[in-house]
């Protein structure tokens, strides 16, 4: 796929001829009247293909050091998307209860299943010993207790990874920035705290350490963060072989693999980042004089991000005098940061196009809007339109299948939009959209 064109942001099989979006040969407007709107349209055969190309990749670049990727639940999960998973071959991170739960139904196999989460529950951590998940990575001296007494109670030996923060600032939003040394997440090896922690593990036979992770942050291109938590994540485990005579088996350098969302953004494709993560742990498990370690990732975003995108149906269309008598052109659909939060919390950039006409029109400066009462429900803050953009038109935003419908809401108790998958020609509900019912669901009558 070329690099730096607008077609970065779209699946595979997705296409925009002379104004008509198109996904596996259906026209937007058909997938509209079928499915109503909003709703996330899934590229089932590009989303096999991308998990499938890091699982791929990893084998090819790494070879018998080639460990699992563990493709991150959060960015995106349902019952389908988990039996693709189980059916393509690859892991799953899950970090709570319903994660877990969703891969087990999904018929995931528990031996490729790793639990996250800075606090799991006890009932979370009795769950995931009790279904026998391959392992769970420590994240505080609490939980090392916790997950020993499950082990005890189940009468296993659980397997377990240690998440070490090697304080790196990764280049991206704070928000999404996992790995610098002020956060919540893991043991700090710069302050000692994770070598704390595998004295506190070796008072546990139960427990087998079977390595260490880390993950650094999301929506990150190139490589090098990644090659300097490797340095740093190596480091400690030579530090482990030297104190203990016995080596770590398993290196996870979790997800973070920035995708394009905007016209001249790339997507950070597998052979990009392998060769030089691959060429960074040779380096220095040498320098350490260590076994080169399996090496497993935890792409969410990369996988998933780019195999969807959101149809609206434009509601209103408002143009607003702003500075020096710029008008600017409201438009709103009818969605908006109750499904997609990420303008709202990250400014994340989005773009979009009518999806079922052509229009000649000139450009006019647009921000799309959702229907929710607040200032801030923007989907995209800046965009040129075609002037002629009008209620009833729909409107495409692409690579929204990560942190999309994860992170959805039912704020105003606006119904959670459907998931359609689309093979082959043929478009069916994956998860499917919420109603009145649904929504009065939960609530005690007086
Ligand atoms: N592994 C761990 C332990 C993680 O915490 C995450 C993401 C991943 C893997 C996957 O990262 P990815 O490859 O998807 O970047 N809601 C934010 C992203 C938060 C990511 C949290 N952890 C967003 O919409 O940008």
């Amino acid at each position: 796929m070329s690099k730096n064109s607008s077609i970065n942001m779209w699946s595979k099989n997705a296409s925009l001829n002379g104004g008509t979006l198109t996904l596996c040969g259906i026209p937007a407007a058909q997938l509209a009247k079928d499915f109503g709107t909003p709703t996330f349209f899934l590229d089932e055969d590009a989303y096999r293909a991308r998990a499938l190309a890091w699982q791929n990749g990893l084998n090819s670049q790494f070879g018998t050091h080639a460990g699992t990727i563990y493709y991150a639940a959060k960015s995106f999960i349902c019952t389908a998307v988990a039996q693709w998973i189980a059916d393509i071959g690859i892991g799953i991170d899950v970090c709570t209860w319903g994660e877990l739960a969703v891969a087990l139904a999904g018929g995931i196999n528990p031996k490729k299943i790793e639990v996250h989460g800075n606090n799991k529950s006890v009932a979370e951590i009795d769950r995931a010993v009790s279904v026998g998940v391959k392992t769970i990575v420590m994240d505080s001296l609490f939980e090392i207790e916790r997950v020993a007494a499950a082990a005890n109670k189940h009468g296993v030996r659980q397997g377990v990874m240690l998440r070490l923060t090697p304080g790196i600032e990764a280049h991206t939003h704070e928000k999404i920035s996992t790995a610098h040394e002020d956060v919540k997440f893991g043991f700090s090896i710069a302050s000692g705290a994770a070598w704390v922690a595998v004295e506190a593990l070796a008072n546990y036979p139960q427990l087998e350490l079977r390595g260490v992770h880390c993950h650094i942050g999301s929506q990150i291109f190139g490589a090098e963060a990644h090659e300097i938590a490797t340095d740093r994540l190596i480091g400690f485990m030579a530090k482990y072989r030297d104190q203990y005579g016995t080596e770590l088996p398993e290196l996870d350098l979790g997800g973070g693999f920035g995708i394009a969302y905007i016209d001249g953004d790339d997507t950070v494709e597998p052979a990009d980042v392998l060769p030089q993560i691959h060429t960074a742990v040779k380096k220095a498990c040498a320098q350490h004089n260590l076994e080169i370690p399996m090496v497993s990732l935890e792409p969410g975003r990369n996988i998933v991000g780019p195999t969807m995108f959101t149809l609206y149906e434009v509601g209103t269309v408002k143009d607003v005098v702003i500075d020096g008598g710029k008008v600017r052109k409201y438009v709103s659909v009818d969605g908006g940061m109750s499904d997609n939060a990420r303008t709202a919390l990250y400014d994340a950039e989005y773009t979009a196009v009518i999806a079922q006409r052509a229009s000649s029109a000139p450009l006019a400066l647009t921000r799309v809007v959702g229907k929710h009462c607040e200032t801030g429900d923007i989907i995209i803050k800046e965009i040129q339109l075609p002037s002629d953009i009008a209620p009833g038109d729909l409107l495409a935003t692409p690579a929204t299948g990560a942190y999309g419908r994860s992170m959805a809401s039912n704020y105003n108790h606006v119904p959670r939009p459907p998931v359609v998958a689309v093979k082959d020609g043929k478009a069916r509900v994956i998860v499917r959209r919420e109603n009145e019912a649904d929504l009065l669901s939960l609530d005690v009558k007086e």
